[in-house]
């Protein structure tokens, strides 16, 4: 989707349709709006017809589409919902709707009206960049395997009119930021998407590589020999059933935009498949398992915005990248591994095989960047689809402040988190028998919180935070329809959004 800024009116541009917001009117609301004029003017008086009629009601998801008798394209009234609970999701729903449902109808470019979005509480700053967000994900459909697709927008201005011609400067910034954020998730979802028999740790590495070329970034690719050497028992367990695909951890250096930044370690799951191993997940538990890339994929696009944007701190990205298969060569249960810390894993089920790869990849983060704060993303647990849902992530972390400004970057994006706690009370839970640590509990109790738990003693007391993102990282086939607009099927780029505000907004010195 390309996405260009555009001083004049919407109505004023040559477009397949011009979007425009509308407030829920009340029941008894009878005045044609202020804001409607221009496109009514547009449609020689069919907009204020269809509302006389009271087609228009300004509900959420309600789109009314009205042809100008010139024949100079569409008119799109997408409603807001309530004026009290506006916000800027709102904004990106509404966008995200406008370009779904105009699909296949042959409109190829549509300019935005940002006046009519940018509407208390939402700055035009925020409703600028929300318009992004949804026109360019609300676009997305992983079509790399149809024969033939749908044509839909490709091109969305952001028209700024008399209302907002004066703030031209910095919202011109505003949507040249988010669309390079927004195209990055578009990115992420199409590695994410791809199928395990396609996308191999090696594969990951292949992209990696790519993409450092591309922005200029360090990448170095661990190897199993070069991992046996590092003594990265973990990834190596976990990797060793696939005779295949065998595992990788990746690790990409991007400098940091400001002199004497901080350093962010971003640490992610990267299972390529995780059919469960010897402890073999039943067959429909085990059908959505590419998506357990979904972390590691997540920080690949973590780096490549955080290149792009030129954020302020150094941030060094860590894949640990593994496919989990049952074979002969594959670890079992009751395994003792001894990871990159020298602390050692006792495995008591082969599915729980997130935690035990996450182990070396955390230890070496911390090992070799000292990283000021750790954040790691991760499809780890079924018990976090069942905490919160597959609308939100679950959020474990050891210092309150990253936690926080975590939460704020949330609110800003949308991409919602939940935070969780971390108490002795789970520590003690995951204290090995025979040896250090134990990757399950036998009993299901706060499988979330027990995993974060286990990981806590790879983080060497960094200030950690831990996204657990298995229910938000993709929508499956039935629930896929109670997601947003901006989110189709399959794989959602969860994270990208959130912690590159969080980086963005990261203070220049530690
Ligand atoms: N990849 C799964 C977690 C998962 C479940 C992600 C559902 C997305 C959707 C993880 O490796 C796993 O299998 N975890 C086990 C742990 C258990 C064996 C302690 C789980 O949650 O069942
Ligand atoms: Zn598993
Ligand atoms: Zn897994």
């Amino acid at each position: 989707m390309k996405v260009l800024v555009d001083r004049r009116e919407a109505t004023a541009a040559a477009v397949d349709a011009v979007v425009t917001g509308v407030f829920e009117r009340g029941d008894k609301e009878t005045t044609f709006p202020r804001t409607l004029a221009r496109e009514d003017a547009a449609a020689k008086g069919l907009v204020k017809a269809a509302w006389d009629r009271r087609e228009v009601k300004g509900k959420l998801k309600e789109l009314t589409v009205i042809h100008r008798p010139d024949g100079r394209g569409r008119v799109v009234l997408v409603g807001l919902g309530p004026r009290p609970k506006f916000d800027p999701e709102v904004v990106r729903r509404a966008a995200a709707e406008a370009v779904r449902a105009l699909k296949g109808k042959g409109a190829r470019t549509i300019a935005v009206r940002l006046a009519t979005f940018a509407q208390e509480p939402v700055s035009s700053d925020a409703a600028a960049r929300a318009v992004v967000d949804g026109a360019v994900l609300g676009g997305y459909e992983f079509v790399k395997y149809k024969a033939t697709t749908e044509g839909g927008v490709e091109e969305t201005t952001v028209a700024l009119g008399e209302e907002l011609e004066r703030e031209e400067t910095t919202l011109r910034k505003a949507v040249e930021e988010q669309a390079l954020v927004a195209e990055t998730v578009v990115w992420t979802r199409d590695i994410a998407n791809l199928p395990a028999d396609v996308c191999s740790p090696a594969r990951l590495a292949d992209e990696a590589r790519a993409l450092g070329k591309e922005l200029g970034l360090k990448v170095t690719v661990f190897d199993e020999a070069k991992l046996a050497e590092m003594h990265c028992g973990g990834i190596l367990a976990v990797g060793s059933g696939s005779t295949s695909h065998p595992p990788r951890m990746i690790v990409l250096e991007y400098p940091g935009g400001a002199r004497r930044g901080k350093t962010v370690a971003v640490v992610g799951k990267g299972i390529t498949f995780d059919s469960g191993g010897l402890s073999i997940k039943p067959g429909l538990a085990m059908s959505n398992m590419k998506f357990d890339k979904s972390g590691a994929v997540a920080v690949l696009g973590i780096l490549r915005a955080a290149a792009l944007l030129k954020v302020p701190p150094r941030v060094v990205g860590v894949l640990a990248c593994a496919e989990n298969v049952p074979s002969g060569t594959s670890y079992r249960p009751g395994d003792v591994v001894r990871t990159y810390n020298g602390k050692t894993i006792e495995v008591l089920n082969t599915d729980a095989e997130g935690r035990v790869c996450l182990a070396d990849a955390l230890a070496y983060a911390v090992d070799q960047y000292r990283p000021d704060e750790l954040i790691d993303l991760a499809t780890l647990t079924g018990a976090q689809v069942v905490a919160l849902g597959d609308a939100m992530a679950g959020l474990v972390s050891t210092d309150d402040r990253l936690a926080t400004a975590l939460l704020a970057a949330s609110a800003a994006t949308g991409e919602p988190i939940w935070r969780m706690p971390l108490t002795d009370y789970y520590r003690a839970l995951v204290k090995g028998d025979v040896g250090d640590v134990r990757n399950t509990i036998e009993i299901p109790l706060g499988g979330m919180v027990t995993a974060a738990a286990f990981l806590e003693n790879f983080v060497d007391g960094t200030p950690w935070a831990h996204l657990d993102i298995a229910g938000p990282a993709y929508t499956t086939p039935g629930t896929f329809r109670y997601q947003p607009a901006y989110q189709n099927r399959g794989a959602v780029g969860f994270g990208v959004r959130l912690v590159v505000k969080y980086l963005a907004e990261a203070s220049r010195a530690t």
